[in-house]
């Protein structure tokens, strides 16, 4: 019987344990857990998602305080369209963050940045622009650009030095998307190193609309594999979404793909960057618990716990601190929302808002418990205490577990006293 690590993936000369974790912004799949993943082997993921929030945490940096106290005059101004990031600013974060995940980084295995296009940020071009040459700068070993059809993003790189060097990957949820990515790009003469086909079952925000429960990964690979196969390109397809066993990824590998993209059994890690009280909600979860649902102001659904703090929160758009979901004319469907129930409320000094959600301030401050299909049966994977919590994992017992397990088995880490 056949486990993961009987397989590997090839990316240009070099080959790794066929196991990736995927990107969680908002630093949920911090440094420390992409560097276990590269220090055994697989690829690991950092996210760039609000950036300058993650340097100031990790750094001390003061990038939010100071936009904050930039834009503080349009704080009750319903037009954020003049709150705008400074590109040198963006750049500096972003490099603070890579370059020092690099150089902590330790084995064979490699460090992509999880790049979305839907971080559209008051100035899609320009910010994505410099997000995605500033991780190069920064040493990055590739980017995964996520969320979003991604037409033009390796244009604004395509005179980038390391343009051709580092690893660059595109995130789909059907041959079609990949398609007219590859036909955008084809003036490039720069094809991706590797595609990740991510199926409805995943976490964060989905490439598919409420329907997501009519579509199948197996059948979508499949797809992308006729696709590439009539197109005669050889390039790697990552499955991702729903994947919780070894058995499951072995399911993928024998079919063809190079490799698996993994993400919900490492958010009850010590690695993670959830909170310790957040981890003990996603591991006591059962499958009632879990929704997906439209409140993310990206337009895509968004699965994640039903008891989140940011369903129904009404709290003041942060965009003067934020502003990273702001579109190219400085709107977000939250602000629209939240400006209709303050005016239909003026009295109240407080609002509920239940159809969208301030997704940047919800993130940052880990109260949008985005979640995978398969966050109920995280409780398999580890015991439960005598205090009735569960106990976390080791990043490295989980992606052990990916990588040797046979027969569908599950790991249980040894007891901690
Ligand atoms: C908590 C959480 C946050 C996520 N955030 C992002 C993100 O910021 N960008 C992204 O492209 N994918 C995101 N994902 C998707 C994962 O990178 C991954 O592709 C997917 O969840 C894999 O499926 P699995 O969780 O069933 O293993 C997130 C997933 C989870 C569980």
């Amino acid at each position: 019987m056949k486990c993961v690590d009987d397989f590997r993936l090839v990316l240009g000369n070099k080959d790794y344990v066929p196991i990736m974790i995927g990107g969680m912004g908002v630093d949920i799949s911090t440094s420390e857990l992409a560097l276990v993943a590269a220090r055994l082997g697989g690829i690991g993921h950092i996210s760039d998602a609000m950036v300058h929030d993650v340097s100031d945490r990790k750094f001390d940096t003061t990038f939010v305080k100071d936009k904050a106290k930039t834009y503080k005059f349009n704080i009750n101004n319903l037009d954020k369209s003049l709150v705008k990031f400074d590109m040198a600013r963006l750049a500096e974060a972003t490099i603070n963050h890579v370059r020092s995940t690099m150089e902590a980084k330790k084995g064979d295995g490699l460090i992509f940045v999880n790049c979305m296009e839907k971080l559209t940020m008051n100035g899609p071009r320009e910010t994505l622009r410099t997000r995605l040459s500033s991780a190069l700068d920064g040493g990055i070993d590739g980017i995964t650009l996520s969320a979003g059809l991604h037409l033009n993003s390796l244009g604004l790189i395509a005179e980038h030095p390391r343009f051709r060097d580092a690893k660059l990957g595109i995130i789909v949820s059907s041959a079609r998307a990949l398609q007219l990515f590859l036909r955008k790009n084809a003036r490039l003469d720069r094809l991706p190193d590797y595609i990740i086909v991510e199926g409805p079952l995943a976490g964060g925000h989905l490439g598919f609309g409420m329907d997501w429960a009519e579509y199948d990964l197996h059948a979508i690979m499949d797809e992308v594999h006729a696709f590439l196969r009539d197109e005669q390109l050889s390039i790697p397809v990552i499955a991702a979404g729903g994947i919780f066993t070894g058995t499951d990824a072995v399911g993928f590998l024998e079919k063809g793909a190079g490799g698996v993209q993994v993400a919900t059994r490492f958010t009850i890690t010590h690695e993670c960057g959830l909170p310790a009280d957040v981890k003990q909600e996603y591991a006591k979860a059962s499958e009632d618990d879990i929704t997906v649902n439209g409140i993310s102001p990206t337009g895509y659904p968004m699965r994640m716990l039903k008891s989140t703090p940011a369903i129904g929160s009404g709290i003041r758009p942060g965009c003067e601190s934020y502003g990273y979901l702001l579109d190219g004319n400085g709107n977000c469907s939250y602000i629209d929302a939240y400006n209709r129930e303050v005016l239909a409320h003026p009295e109240q000094r407080t609002v509920t808002v239940m159809d969208k959600t301030c997704l940047c301030t919800h993130m940052r401050n880990f109260n949008c418990w985005t979640c995978g299909h398969y966050t109920y049966r995280l409780k398999d994977t580890t015991h439960k205490k005598a205090d009735g919590s569960y106990q976390l994992l080791t990043a490295e017992h989980v992606f052990k577990d990916y990588q040797f397990s046979v027969d569908n088995r599950i790991a249980l880490p040894p007891r901690e006293e």
